[in-house]
């Protein structure tokens, strides 16, 4: 007779159902996993063998087919070890077949014990999806199943004696509770720490009110590693929608702590400059996100930004527009979310000492020239926000009190980020993502504006993209002041970020 017990696949970051079908029928022994497995998943036979050896139950000696469901798509990984089990010992009649509304996930050891797994939360909201109400899966994993929601009761398994023993009635085991974040995790870097830079501070604000992009431009010290890190301290919190995205995110490419498997907060991704284009995209044949989607609803931070490889800088481009990557498989391509924040810094020339009050620059304008347009082309325009980041000398540095600190900094945010929500009716709309459509409707400028608009866009020969840019950041600044209309001051200041002034001649 054929035994189906439920499971789960993922599909990049969806996961979908999966029926495990355990048929045994007369003939020579064997056992046969059908249904486009990958190694991993062939390799199932042996763990399960052994398993059901160590458990004391009997290797049916049988003719042994399993078919993994939907045979189109491809399964990978270890996790089809506990289906197989359940269904191979129920087949023989050894185990109870098991309840139509449950589903099974788990890698086993030799003896017997379960192994975590990656990508349990988006599998677990696909078993809620699908129906399943009992979710059995390794211990270790329980606590970020039952982030899935109500209606599934979640059972961390031990080992497979457990289960039988659970199956058979013999002794039940006891759902786990739901997992609840605790209250705040270690303090981040704040904002306090940095002396002086009112400039770059105010840059920095507006970005995280609005969800802009933002270059940073300073000599060697000038501090604007340090402040690119406290950036995440005066963001909003994560919504419960977009913890759960990008923690799926992070569930399957394995880098979630079990024991806190939902994010406190937004993601600062910083990968290091020698990162190729396919860490940043991700991909591979065990799917793997890559930086842009892991710093998904949150900040990625490209530090020396000229220094990475042209075929990175270029990765980065579809992404910025369409908030997602493309990755290529052999079945075709797949869409990974990847809606991040970009936030980059680099030294003003290639010495680095360009516009330093003391040390002198030796580059020739021509190579400041080329320096500048190695990102001019893909990213430049992708820039809401340029800022340079003077050098604070010594002795002005020693002589200032600290600023303000990150808490009340990021209370201005929250109010410009509800004003948002507001408009774009949902928590997650910001100024950064409007529509060309939805700047024509929110970003309406009065007489003065227009005409300050009309002689920017001579002067420092603007394209229609950077037009929208301003008015976008412009928006941010209003709505920072709790202002309903842009004035020229917000559109001014907002003009004064324009990436233009980066290869504009006379600048810094
Ligand atoms: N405005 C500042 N206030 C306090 N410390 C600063 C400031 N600017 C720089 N520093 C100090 O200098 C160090 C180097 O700054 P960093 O952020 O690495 O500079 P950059 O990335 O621009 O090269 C920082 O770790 C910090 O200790
Ligand atoms: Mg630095
Ligand atoms: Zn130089």
């Amino acid at each position: 007779m054929v035994i189906t017990v439920r499971s789960l696949g993922l599909s990049g970051i969806t996961g979908y159902e999966v029926r495990a079908e355990c048929f045994l029928s007369g003939g020579l022994p064997s056992f046969d996993v059908v249904g486009l497995p990958d190694a991993a998943v062939r390799e199932a036979r042996e763990r399960v063998r052994a398993a059901v050896k160590n458990c004391g139950a009997r290797f049916p000696v049988s003719r042994i087919t399993v078919n993994l469901a939907p045979a189109g798509e491809k399964k990978a990984g270890t996790i089809y070890d506990l289906p197989i089990f359940v269904g191979l010992l129920a087949a023989a009649g050894d185990l109870p077949a098991p309840p139509p509304d449950a589903a099974f996930l788990g890698e086993l050891s030799l003896t017997g014990a379960l192994r975590g797994i990656q990508g349990v939360l988006p599998m677990a909201r696909a078993a809620r999806a699908a129906g399943i109400r009992q979710l059995f899966l390794p211990l270790e994993n329980a606590p970020e199943a039952t982030l899935a929601g109500e209606g599934i009761t979640v059972y961390g398994v031990a080992d497979v004696s457990a289960l039988a023993a659970h199956l058979r009635g013999q002794a039940p085991l006891t759902p786990a509770p739901q997992w609840r974040p605790e209250e705040e995790g270690e303090p981040l870097p704040d904002l306090r720490d940095v002396m002086g830079q009112e400039n770059v501070k105010r840059a920095l604000e507006i970005a995280a009110a609005g969800g802009h992009n933002l270059l940073m431009v300073g000599s060697p010290g000038s501090g604007k590693s340090m402040l690119a890190r406290r950036l995440p301290s005066i963001l909003p919190p994560l919504t419960w929608e977009e913890s759960l995205e990008t923690s799926s995110i992070w569930s399957v490419a394995g880098l979630t702590d079990p024991r806190r498997p939902l994010l406190p907060r937004r993601p600062f991704r910083g990968p290091h400059h020698t990162a190729s284009a396919a860490a940043l995209t991700g991909g591979g044949a065990a799917l793997r996100p890559g930086e842009m989607s892991l710093a998904h609803n949150g900040v990625l931070f490209l530090d020396e930004l000229p220094e990475f490889r042209r075929d990175a800088l270029e990765a980065l481009r579809q992404p910025l527009e369409e908030g997602s990557v493309t990755v290529a498989r052999a079945g075709g391509t797949l869409h990974l979310p990847a809606r991040f924040q970009l936030v980059c810094a680099m030294n003003p020339c290639r010495c680095g000492w360009r516009g330093h009050p003391t040390r002198r620059c030796t580059c020739s304008d021509r190579e400041v020239e080329k320096y500048v347009q190695k990102i001019s082309g893909p990213l430049l325009d992708r820039m809401d926000l340029v800022v340079q980041v003077p050098s604070v000398e010594y002795e002005a540095m020693r002589r200032r009190t600290p600023g303000e600190d990150s808490a009340t900094v990021a209370r201005r945010v929250a109010s410009a980020r509800a004003i948002q929500a507001r408009r774009f009716g949902s928590a997650q709309g910001c100024n950064a993502h409007m529509s060309p459509g939805e700047v024509g409707r929110f970003c309406p400028l009065n007489q003065g504006g227009e005409a300050l608009m009309k002689s920017a866009f001579t002067r420092m020969g603007l394209s229609a993209r950077s037009h929208d840019r301003i008015l976008r950041v412009a928006r941010t600044i209003a709505d920072l002041e709790g202002e309903e209309d842009i004035s020229p001051a917000h559109l001014a200041e907002a003009i004064q970020y324009h990436s233009g002034t980066l290869t504009a001649p006379g600048s810094r």
